[in-house]
């Protein structure tokens, strides 16, 4: 099984994009160039996919991957049909998800764009039926690569090098697949990073498998050394991919990013969203208004992002 490095427009076409191990400097170079000429101008791409179909396969929640792979999509002029929660899909009727992925390969989308609960599916999908060409939009606890690029072209936006900032994580680096991801391309341009989380919400063996330097923090020293950041990137506790281990260990409300909190600093913030307002919110609502504030731009990003990566991937 091997995954195909994606870095010159010609590697795109046709491939899939399904894990972060596929790209390095160059390919996010490709990548972001793309979407800032689409962002530049839209309307320069809008037929592009005429006539090309993409499966929308969300088997897990979501509203803005969803939506904005969906925007994406129609914006560049392609048809779409989704697959919106697993519970009016066959796999409730038993079937096997290898069966049901095998069906919608069969139907011969041209990319079929899939979340799922459980790690490495779209993995294994991109290897197993490779004429269709996957982006996987997050799989389980394991990864969200084309998240991570919005991340990285909206930070790149915001930072004139990157390699130059001091990123801190806040939160549930554990569970968290878009901070995981995020922190492997950062460590493609060497930024120094942070860990600020509960104690049981750390991942320390994990990311330094992956190669990352886990300056671990503990959430309380936040406040700290907040001052030394240039940015924060903030995600809410992910309860519904914990273990009943985890779960009890952690304590409901134990951070959130506040004015206080900010009152020295000249950090941005980012967050993947959705912020968790039934319990404790990651960020105080209060702060929604500032300018340091970047999570809505972030989201909005989301869509010349994916539509870079269509055009990409359908040779365009
Ligand atoms: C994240 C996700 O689904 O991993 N959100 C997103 O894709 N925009 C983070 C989250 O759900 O907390």
């Amino acid at each position: 099984m091997s995954l195909k490095i994606l870095q010159t427009q010609s590697d795109f076409k046709n491939a899939s994009l399904v894990s972060i191990d596929q790209l390095n400097l160059k390919s996010l170079e490709t990548i972001l160039n793309r979407a800032k000429e689409i962002k530049q101008n839209p309307s320069k791409f809008r037929d592009v996919l005429k006539d090309k179909i993409l499966f929308s396969v969300f088997l897990a929640n979501s509203t803005r991957t969803r939506l904005s792979t969906e925007a994406a999509w129609l914006k560049l002029g392609g048809s779409l049909t989704s697959v919106v929660g697993d519970q009016d899909t066959s796999i409730k009727k038993g079937e096997t998800i290898d069966h049901t992925l095998q069906m919608y390969a069969g139907y011969q989308p041209d990319v079929i764009a899939i979340r799922t609960k459980q790690e490495k599916i779209p993995f294994f999908a991109s290897q197993i039926f490779s004429d269709i060409s996957w982006v996987n939009c997050g799989d389980g606890n394991n990864e969200h690569p084309t998240q991570a690029l919005l991340d990285i072209f909206t930070i790149q936006e915001n930072f004139a090098n990157i390699e130059k900032i001091k990123v801190g994580f806040v939160g549930d680096i554990k569970h968290g697949r878009t901070i995981k991801s995020l922190a492997r391309l950062l460590k493609l341009f060497n930024t120094e990073m942070y860990f600020f989380a509960p104690e049981s919400l750390h991942s320390k063996q994990e990311l330094e498998q992956l190669g990352i330097k886990y300056n671990q923090k503990q959430i309380q020293d936040l406040p700290l050394e907040v001052k030394n950041l240039d940015l924060i990137y903030a995600t809410r506790p992910q309860l519904e991919r914990m273990s009943i281990e985890d779960k009890e260990k952690y304590q409901k409300g134990v951070y959130q990013i506040t004015e206080k909190i900010l009152k020295d600093s000249k950090a941005l913030i980012m967050h993947p969203l959705p912020i968790d307002s039934s319990n404790l919110p990651e960020v105080d609502p209060n702060l929604e208004t500032d300018p340091r504030i970047l999570y809505f731009k972030q989201a909005a990003n989301a869509l010349w992002t994916r539509m870079a990566i269509f055009s990409l991937l359908q040779g365009i």
